[in-house]
């Protein structure tokens, strides 16, 4: 006990400060999860804001429960996943306040900054007195062995444990969830469930980061396949220090926190065009993320896509332009062995709209623009377009490459004439990720293609369907409305390349190349 609460108090200290809001440290400290608690206030709060999800009984089967994957907590079952107790066990009331706070990102389950500390802890209450579970037990935190910390070393070590434990049958040898195990997976009401994709940790429903992520290997997500590692620790199968090695290793598959998001796509200009999706100059070029949600304002709809992003990288010459799009599917879609995966989604989500097709269905991803350059802010319809306002689409399809098409709604698209304006696709997909690169001149005098000028905001919006999740028919996922924009040729880069070499070859080196680079990114930037 007295060892339980510092720890816990260093947990939140750590996430609250990382989050930059020390300032509601006093008030934990002093508000402890002892305070009087309320059911009938917290019953209150559950019919105003948790039953729509969680259900009349809080069964987790309220009305917009089916549509959801995965679907809202049971709280007469009483399995919770995001725990700091040990695997099997019920949850804290720190833990449950921790996720009323946060929510589950990654999933329906938001966080509730319109209520109150007490009335928090109030529907807390009310939850735990649906089930009978927690009159009988007072759960516990588990107690963890102190950081060693990580580095490249441990790193290494953790990639070594990551194969021993064969984390990779679930989540791929990447981390993107395409594990030859992923497409079979069911949760505790048998209902099939996504292996987490480690490359994105932002949307981890216990939060990122190497301490999130070592308690999870401890108390292991009740309810999910996802295993707990404590009985690999009493095996003696991995070490206290192993499991915080492999805690280093999957928070290092992921960025430190989440992506920003721009709304302005850089297309910067380059003498030489970057070539097909491998081309190791795109490492140079910056990538800008683009979240996807959930098709749901026409039927049939998709609450729960398997797509949630898109990484745009882009560079022209003044005469072409090259697109990269890339976006983690565990499925390369059609797939046979994915056939099951996409027959259990189709009878779990979509059992009330229309009948997908009982074959594998293909990948697809819509790239949209207006089909002229708009003068200010002007924007078509975001589901591509309308009769009035048509958008042009560069579609591409798993396995036939790319076209150019036109489409005046979600149900209304059409291939351009044969000749199009020259749009060609290369596409690679690799453990968990589709990488495609289109390329097309800038200029065209095809009918109903967007000519591509420098320095214009064009908006630019991305539909994406994972076949395998039997998204079709404008089932899928959706960005809003974007803009790339062509960078014009910087003048005073190019007036210092000539210079660099005139420099360098009179004698200055170095001095004159730091020089130069210090003013080409001070140019760049402004
Ligand atoms: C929009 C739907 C939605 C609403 C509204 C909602 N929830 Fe949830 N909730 C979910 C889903 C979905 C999950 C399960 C996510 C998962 O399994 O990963 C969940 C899970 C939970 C959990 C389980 C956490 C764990 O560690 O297992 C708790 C507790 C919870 N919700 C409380 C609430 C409370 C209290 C409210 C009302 C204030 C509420 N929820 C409102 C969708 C919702
Ligand atoms: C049997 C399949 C399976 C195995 C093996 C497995 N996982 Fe998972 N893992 C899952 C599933 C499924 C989820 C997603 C659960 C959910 O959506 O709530 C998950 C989620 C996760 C998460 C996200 C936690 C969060 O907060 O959302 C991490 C991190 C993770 N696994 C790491 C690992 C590591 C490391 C290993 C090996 C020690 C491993 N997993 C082994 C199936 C598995």
């Amino acid at each position: 006990m007295a060892l339980r609460t510092p720890w816990l108090i260093a947990v939140f200290a750590a996430r609250l400060a990382s989050r930059r809001c020390l300032l509601v440290m006093p008030a934990l400290l002093v508000a402890g999860p002892a305070a009087a608690q309320d059911v009938e206030r917290g019953e209150a709060i559950y019919r105003t804001w948790c039953q729509e999800c969680h259900g009349e009984d809080g069964k987790g089967d309220g009305p917009a429960a089916d549509r959801m994957l995965p679907r809202p907590r049971d709280f007469v079952a009483a399995r919770y996943q995001i725990r700091t107790t040990a695997s099997g066990e019920l949850p804290t009331d720190d833990d449950l306040m921790r996720v009323m706070r946060e929510g589950l990102p990654g999933t329906a389950m938001p966080g509730w900054p319109n209520l109150s500390d007490d009335e928090k802890r109030d529907v807390i209450a009310y939850i735990k007195s649906l089930s009978p579970f927690f009159e009988r037990e007072t759960p516990e935190t588990l107690e963890r062995s102190a950081d060693p910390g990580g580095g490249v070393e441990e790193a290494a070590v953790g990639r070594e444990i990551f194969e021993r434990l064969e984390c990779d049958r679930c989540h791929g040898r990447l981390g993107r969830g395409d594990g030859s195990s992923a497409a079979s997976l069911e949760d505790w009401r048998d209902l099939p469930i996504r292996a987490a994709d480690l490359t994105e940790p932002w949307l981890f429903n216990g939060g990122m980061g190497a301490d999130a992520i070592h308690t999870r290997f401890l108390t292991g997500l009740d309810g999910t396949p996802m295993p707990s590692n404590q009985d690999a620790l009493e095996a003696e199968i991995v070490t206290e220090q192993d499991l915080w090695h492999l805690a280093h290793y999957v928070a290092s598959l992921g960025p430190e926190r989440a992506p920003d998001v721009d709304e302005v796509v850089r297309i910067e200009r380059r003498e030489t065009l970057p070539g097909g999706p491998d081309d190791e100059a795109w490492e140079s070029v910056r990538a800008f993320y683009v979240p996807l949600v959930g098709q749901i304002v026409e039927a049939p709809r998709q609450f729960s896509p398997t797509v949630d992003g898109v990484w745009a990288q882009g560079v022209h010459d003044g005469s072409e332009l090259v697109l990269r799009i890339a976006w983690d599917d565990p499925s390369n879609s059609p797939d046979p062995e994915w056939q099951e995966w996409q027959d259990r989604i189709a009878a779990t989500l979509y059992a009330d709209e229309i009948e997908i097709p009982t074959d594998p269905l293909p990948d697809l991803l819509f790239v949209q623009f207006p089909s002229e350059v708009p003068e200010g802010r002007e924007r078509p319809y975001f589901l591509m377009g309308d009769g009035r306002d048509p958008v042009y689409v560069w579609l591409w399809h798993s396995r036939r490459g790319a076209v150019e098409a036109r489409a005046a709604g979600l149900g209304a698209v059409e291939a351009l004439g044969s000749a199009g304006s020259g749009l060609a696709a290369s596409t690679k997909w690799e453990a968990g990720r589709w990488r495609v690169v289109f390329r097309r001149p800038l200029a065209t005098e095809e009918e109903g293609a967007l000519g591509f000028e420098e320095g214009v905001p064009i908006p630019v919006a991305f539909f994406a369907s994972d076949g395998s999740s039997g998204e079709t028919g404008g089932r899928g996922a959706i960005s809003s409305w974007y803009y790339v924009v062509l960078q014009p040729p910087t003048s005073r880069a190019v007036f210092v390349a000539p210079l660099i070499a005139m420099l360098v070859t009179g004698g200055l080196g170095m001095f004159a190349v730091r020089w130069a680079q210090r003013s080409v990114h001070s140019e760049g930037r402004g």
